[in-house]
């Protein structure tokens, strides 16, 4: 079976999209598909895939299930496809503890299919690097703006970072090294990669060469999507650019998607686009990118960079999106100080992040409202 985990760094980019519809076209070559929506707390994978309403999946798995996780798979429309839901009853996947995370992680091992397609949630939180890290070449989507470009490269930088302390001896030089710049306030995610690893290397060479085995066969897959023109295929370039530069990582393209906007009726009318509209422009982009993926299988004895049981690192969940937040500053001050953020770029940020805001307060109110709504009518949610 092979894994392909999808994630971004920033939301709404295009990760379910993908994995329904790279799910549609796996199974319409012969292979199949189960589709798991890992991104608790915000699962629509099942609406990509025509799927109206589901009781129960991953959060019910999680909180105690009994039975196997195949019970809780359940057959699409479409051939040789299945999906295991997430269900909205848990919070972020971020929260999952580290024993729900093994269990979980252990179980989607055990389901019986070509390619178990991970739909993840967005973001570099531990939880999601660390399903991401089970293959050696997830794909990684991002969209041509430069948040979401910025975003795809801290998450790269932060799966390098998890490999590199998850392989450092506890209670070794190494770690102490680390722990004590966390301790002193200076997280060891501030320092670039390259000095972390070569202070690593002095101190802990098993470490440093297990790094650099993993490092070596990680090759995560970009998948830039929501383009308007071609100019904007430069914040491909701009993130291979990055990830190679400075965190020393060859990333691999495997394509591009414009934006499309027959999307929106395949969406409103739940049926995969790739079934809706075979020949429109975003379908024939999936075919391509499936096509790839048959092209690349991975090696026999591919078995993931992170143990299913890896302890939490170095930070607690808790810890994370502030970490988040703060790696996100540094970057954007790492990017300005080597001259590769121009002012209109930060321009460009700040009216993003206005945007994004804005749309969060919708969102809010909306909720508010059918939360109002529903206590008024007694909770038929
Ligand atoms: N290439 C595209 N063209 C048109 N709409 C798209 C495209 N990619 C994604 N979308 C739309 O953008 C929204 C976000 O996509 P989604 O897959 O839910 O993102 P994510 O899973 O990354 O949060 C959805 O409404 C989806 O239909
Ligand atoms: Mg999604």
């Amino acid at each position: 079976m092979q894994l392909l985990p999808i994630a971004s760094g920033k939301g709404g980019v295009g990760k379910s999209l993908l994995a329904a519809n790279l799910a549609v076209a796996l199974g319409q070559g012969g292979r199949s598909v189960v589709c798991a929506d890992l991104d608790l707390g915000a699962s629509n994978l099942h609406l990509m895939l025509g799927v109206p309403r589901v009781k129960r999946g991953v959060g019910t798995f999680v909180k105690g299930f009994e039975g196997s996780i195949r019970d809780l798979v359940i057959p699409t429309a479409y051939d040789r496809v299945s999906l295991l839901p997430g269900d909205a009853e848990v919070p972020g996947l971020a929260n999952l503890k580290a024993r729900q995370k093994r269990k979980l992680l252990t179980a989607l091992k055990t389901l019986d299919c070509d390619y178990l397609i991970l739909d993840l949630g967005a973001g570099s939180g531990l939880n999601v690097v660390d399903f991401f890290l089970q293959a050696a070449r997830g794909l990684l989507v991002a969209a041509p703006l430069l948040t979401s470009a910025l975003g795809a490269y801290l998450f790269l930088k932060n799966a390098l970072f998890r490999l590199l302390s998850q392989l450092v001896g506890k209670k070794s030089e190494a770690c102490e090294y680390m722990k004590g710049l966390e301790k002193e306030g200076r997280d060891p995610r501030r320092f670039d990669l390259p000095s972390l690893c070569k202070k690593i290397k002095s101190l802990d060479k098993k470490a440093y060469d297990a790094y650099r085995e993993k490092a070596e066969r990680f090759r995560p897959r970009l998948v830039l999507n929501l383009l308007e023109n071609e100019k904007d295929a430069a914040y491909g370039e701009r993130v291979r650019r990055s990830a190679l530069e400075y965190l020393d990582l060859p990333l691999e393209h495997v394509g591009v998607i414009y934006r499309d906007p027959l999307q929106d009726t395949a969406l409103n009318s739940r049926i995969p686009i790739i079934v809706y509209k075979p020949d429109a422009v975003l379908s024939r982009a999936v075919y391509r990118i499936a096509e790839k993926i048959y092209d690349q299988p991975e090696p026999a004895d591919n078995e993931g960079l992170l143990p299913v049981d890896a302890d939490a690192g170095f930070e607690s969940a808790a810890e994370e999106a502030r970490a988040d937040f703060k790696a996100k500053l540094r970057s954007i001050e790492e990017l300005m100080y080597s001259g590769a953020l121009s002012e209109g770029d930060l321009l460009d940020i700040i009216r993003q992040e206005h945007m994004e805001l804005s749309n969060l307060k919708k969102e809010n109110q909306l909720l508010k409202n059918k939360l109002s709504r529903a206590v008024r009518e007694g909770f038929d949610l």
